[in-house]
């Protein structure tokens, strides 16, 4: 028991199982539970980033983002999406996290309904529920894709529909023509698409599709997090149609003020800079995707492979799941990501090769 007093709908939301994965395991423990690209920030935005230090841009930013940085997120769009934005559509977040709050905290009123897969990534109902709104999720398919038929029997109603692909845990991209039946259906009923986007550039056979493409009423929320291996400087964003700017803004502007001024120099510089970075990880992920899928497959688990995002999501029974990570695979239980898939669990290979051969390897050992 505590002695302090909190918020119901706070302590009714318990902690992230994949924070509390951080530290986890011995010296000897393989750590494949972390979302976060291994690779560096690439140079030449570190460079800018030091850049705007000495040049004292130190201070706090107009609320919205730097104007440079807004309309560098509009060319980005236009180049690699084909959707056309204006900067006044453009609201820069300390990550995509912020925006995904942002976003729930400005359209979400007491008892509406926030939809997202389950499996699917832990913000959505945490941030739905802090937001006063009632979690719910939509189960995916035995391929761990969303079953459009059975998700359009849920919209009916629902206040916002997370779309998230590639998506995470599953590592499962969508579609072009789920994306669009699904934006489609829901718009027509009212219900806000809200698409994260934020692996976008980890796809490895199939293509990323924007969920903006196919409809008006949809919140694109992206970060320069994954693409450019820059977890840490916290620079997002949220793009949208926009009447929900000022709404979003009033809530970064009270709580956040602004994202940090050098990241978002430094975020300048990732997305109009020289961008060969993203294809040489996407490589390396693919190579470490085949890697461990090989390696998986080969102990007898049977499960599609992932096309996106750098996750497996692998169903193992709970039993190995628990004796693979006291042997030091620090893998997420399938619990930490919704009720649907305890048997599952997720491993991320943003990590170097050897590890992914040595997990493998101790996994067989454990099953013989
Ligand atoms: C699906 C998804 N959306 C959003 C985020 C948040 O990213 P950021 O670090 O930019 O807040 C993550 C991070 O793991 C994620 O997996």
């Amino acid at each position: 028991m505590s002695k302090h007093r909190y918020a119901g709908r706070v302590r009714s939301v318990e902690m992230s199982g994949i924070r509390k994965l951080f530290d986890a395991g011995g010296p000897d423990a393989i750590n494949l539970g972390i979302g976060q690209p291994d690779f560096d920030t690439p140079d030449h935005i570190k460079e800018a980033a030091i850049a705007a230090i000495r040049a004292g841009k130190t201070g706090y930013t107009p609320n919205a983002g730097i104007p440079e940085l807004r309309e560098a997120i509009c060319a980005k769009f236009a180049r690699e999406n084909g959707l056309s934005y204006r900067p006044e559509q453009i609201l820069v977040t300390a990550g995509g996290s912020e925006a995904l709050h942002l976003v729930m905290e400005a359209l979400v009123d007491p008892g509406d309904r926030v939809l997202f897969t389950d499996p699917g990534f832990v913000s959505y109902a945490a941030l739905a529920t802090f937001a006063g709104g009632r979690p719910e999720g939509v189960s995916l398919d035995a391929t761990l894709h969303i079953d459009v038929e059975r998700a359009k029997e849920q919209l009916d109603g629902a206040r916002i529909f997370v779309l998230n692909t590639p998506g995470n845990p599953t590592g499962a991209v969508e579609s072009e023509e789920s994306v669009r039946a699904l934006v489609e259906y829901a718009n027509d009923r009212g219900v806000t698409v809200v698409a994260d986007e934020v692996y976008e550039h980890f796809v490895y056979e199939k293509k990323h599709v924007s969920a903006a493409r196919f409809g008006e009423d949809v919140i694109t929320v992206n970060a320069a997090s994954k693409t450019y291996a820059m977890t840490g400087w916290r620079v997002g964003y949220l793009a949208a149609p926009e009447d929900y700017i000022p709404e979003c803004l009033k809530v970064h502007q009270y709580a956040q003020a602004c994202a940090t001024s050098v990241s978002q120099y430094a975020a300048l510089a990732a997305y109009t800079g020289d961008q060969s970075a993203v294809p040489a990880m996407r490589e390396e992920y693919r190579a470490r995707r085949d890697l461990l899928y090989a390696g998986l497959t080969g102990l007898g688990f049977d499960f599609p492979r992932p096309e996106g995002a750098f996750y497996m999501f692998v169903p193992m029974g709970r039993t190995l799941i628990r004796r693979a990570i006291e042997s030091g695979v620090i893998i997420v239980p399938g619990e930490a990501f919704g009720t649907r898939a305890p048997d599952y669990a997720r491993f991320s290979y943003a990590t170097a090769r050897e590890n992914l051969s040595r997990a493998v390897g101790r996994i067989g050992a454990l099953m013989e």
